[in-house]
């Protein structure tokens, strides 16, 4: 195999994949490529595998450049099988190396690859590892684009292993920009509306985490290894991350009933989170308000979301009083979801949600999220069993996630 470096301790050791591969419901045109990086340190290191197709064909090349008993850690930044397909091919040559992973990786692994006897390191945001030489850094990237995935900072050789932020699905075999023979800018930002744009939100934390970085080269997990002018793709995430809120003013409605005063706490919550993504929100607490105008102000809303408590298995209040004065030819294809409180089971969400499916809303929900974004935690519907306090960090999270939906809507 022939050798690739990045630096004198640090190589390429990926596939090329230069069919039309299938990938998230796309056809792969130009192919991909599968970057793994093997860090000939003192204690030596491969950060992230290939995919589980080219499993054999990798661990025999990097058995033939190394020897894969000394191997010390695998860092695995992103549990999806275009990066860890080949772990337990790896993992069972290299018996001694710990895996280095997010938490949430190291549950998804375990349960995919059946690991449990397995040494794992559990790194978090600025935690840093020591291989002799090289030391790492590494950067969590929550749904960037899945919730378990991080970025590993190479600090002496100012190395960005961006897993798939920065990268590019193209197969080439220059492997670095700098000598790459076509363009690939247009492909580089089309990557990113597809895998990144629907987590805008997570991209602008990450583009914060990074701005102090010393960035030489950007080594991600598809295309080509940004070694020329690494700065100039950053800048790109930047811009097209940037919330463009000009001639985009935006209404949101969050209309809800309560009876201990938490399911208003939630509807605060997002609010604020709504608010800060430049939204302009009205929140109506329904015991007080004029039903007819909350119908109204919804019906001119650019989405909306419903909140009930549960008092005997139903709905609260005056929610379905409101619920049955929405036309549905008034809010079919608006963002809507529901949210609520409960102390035991929490059906008034379920029957909310129900009335927003049958208006033809584009309901955010748990399917509609696995659909858009990958993202399988139940988010939506925002159902809070106690405490909203307790659960403050989920509640803005899916505040954020819901501004996104009304900023990204036509
Ligand atoms: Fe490159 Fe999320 O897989």
């Amino acid at each position: 195999m022939e050798q690739i470096n990045l630096t004198g301790q640090i190589r390429w050791i990926g596939k090329v994949d230069d069919r039309k591969v299938p990938f998230h419901r796309l056809i792969l045109e130009k192919g991909t490529t599968y970057n793994s990086y093997f860090i000939d340190a003192e204690k030596p290191a491969v950060i992230d595998t290939v995919d589980i197709l080219f499993g054999k064909e990798y661990v025999e090349n990097l058995s033939k450049m190394t020897d894969l008993t000394k191997l010390e850690y695998i860092i695995i930044n992103h549990v999806e099988p275009d990066h860890s397909g080949a772990l337990p091919a790896l993992a069972a040559k290299a018996s001694k190396a710990v895996i280095v992973c997010t938490k949430l990786a190291e549950d998804e692994l375990k349960k995919m690859f059946r690991l449990y006897n397995r040494e794992f390191l559990i790194v978090k945001d600025g935690d840093q590892l020591e291989l002799g030489g090289v030391t790492l850094e590494f950067i969590e990237t929550p749904y960037l684009h899945t919730a378990e995935t991080m970025m590993t900072y190479a600090k002496e050789d100012q190395i960005l292993f961006s897993c798939d932020i920065f990268s590019t699905h193209i197969a080439n075999f220059e492997l670095f920009n700098d000598i790459a023979k076509q363009e690939y800018t247009e492909d580089f930002r089309v990557y990113y509306d597809l895998i990144m744009a629907p987590h805008r939100p997570y991209v602008r934390d990450m583009l914060k985490k990074i701005e102090q970085l010393p960035i030489k080269m950007i080594a991600p997990s598809h295309g080509y290894i940004l070694r020329g002018d690494p700065q100039k793709f950053i800048t790109i995430y930047n811009q097209k991350s940037e919330l463009n809120l000009s001639g985009k003013e935006r209404r949101v409605v969050i209309a809800y009933a309560t009876m201990t005063g938490n399911t208003g706490k939630v509807a605060a919550l997002l609010s604020k989170q709504l608010t800060d993504a430049g939204i302009e929100v009205s929140v109506f607490h329904l015991k007080d308000a004029d039903l007819g105008e909350v119908a109204d102000r919804i019906k001119e809303s650019n989405g909306f979301l419903i909140g009930s408590a549960t008092r005997y298995g139903d709905m609260v209040g005056n929610v379905e009083e409101l619920l049955k004065m929405i036309q549905a030819e008034d809010v079919a294809g608006k963002p809507a979801a529901a949210f609520g409180s409960y102390g035991w089971s929490g059906e008034a969400i379920a029957h909310v949600e129900d009335y927003l499916v049958q208006f033809g809303a584009k309901v955010v929900n748990q399917k509609f999220l696995i659909q858009n974004m990958g993202v399988e935690e139940a988010i939506f519907p925002l159902r809070i069993r106690f405490s909203a306090e307790e659960q403050k960090e989920r509640i803005e999270n899916a505040g954020r996630i819901f501004a996104e939906q009304i900023m990204a809507a036509k």
